[in-house]
């Protein structure tokens, strides 16, 4: 068995938070191992928690169309969230449970070693950017110890506000040449000195 599906049969055994008390399946995250692009999402809603799955929803599927888009399957990347679990209701996760769940998507970065990182929604973005607003830096990206970061607006933003479908899909258009520029950061970058784009 891989590293990966190892930490992932580790993280579906999680009691670390009080969401282990009401899921049905923990979602720890899926797709390639070597990916160059990582998605992370916020928490499963209530497909991922009945399937097991990141993004299998109305959400999911609009992020499938976004991948399509720039000639990518979701097989092809890796999709994971900050919470592995789903909080009832589909309520906000809250700081406790952020915290809590850091340490699995450090451990599924520390794996894959995305080249390029795309936050999905707000939660997202401040687990590796705290403070800064979305609707500011969204379409923008950063680069951070070797990695690219790029925010976007999460797919359900979307389904509420049929405003935003444009601005997430010209978003998502930005993403293969982060790729092609990533492809050009040597591995022995010197450390945390950011190069701001946002
Ligand atoms: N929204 C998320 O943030 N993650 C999912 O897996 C599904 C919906």
């Amino acid at each position: 068995m891989s590293a990966l599906n190892e930490l992932a049969k580790e993280i579906s055994l999680c009691r670390d938070c009080e969401l282990c008390r009401q899921r049905t399946h923990v979602v720890p995250g899926e797709g390639r191992e070597e990916a160059k692009l990582l998605f992370i999402g916020e928490a499963p809603g209530w497909h991922e928690d009945q399937q097991g799955r990141p993004f299998v929803g109305p959400a999911g599927h609009f992020l499938d169309q976004l991948l399509a888009s720039i000639g990518l399957k979701r097989e092809e990347v890796y999709i994971a969230n900050v919470i592995k679990c789903r909080p009832p209701g589909n309520r906000d996760p809250s700081p406790l449970e952020m915290k809590a769940c850091r340490k699995w998507l450090d451990r599924q970065m520390e794996l894959i070693k995305p080249k390029v990182v795309v936050t999905l929604g707000r939660y997202s973005l401040a687990q590796f950017f705290p403070g800064e607003s979305i609707s500011k830096v969204r379409g923008t990206s950063r680069k951070k110890q070797g990695t690219i970061y790029f925010a976007m607006y999460h797919p359900a933003a979307a389904l509420h506000q049929a405003s935003l479908r444009q601005v997430i899909e010209e978003d998502i258009r930005k993403v293969p040449s982060l790729l092609a520029q990533a492809e050009e950061i040597k591995e022995a970058e010197p450390a945390p000195q950011q190069l701001s784009m946002f």
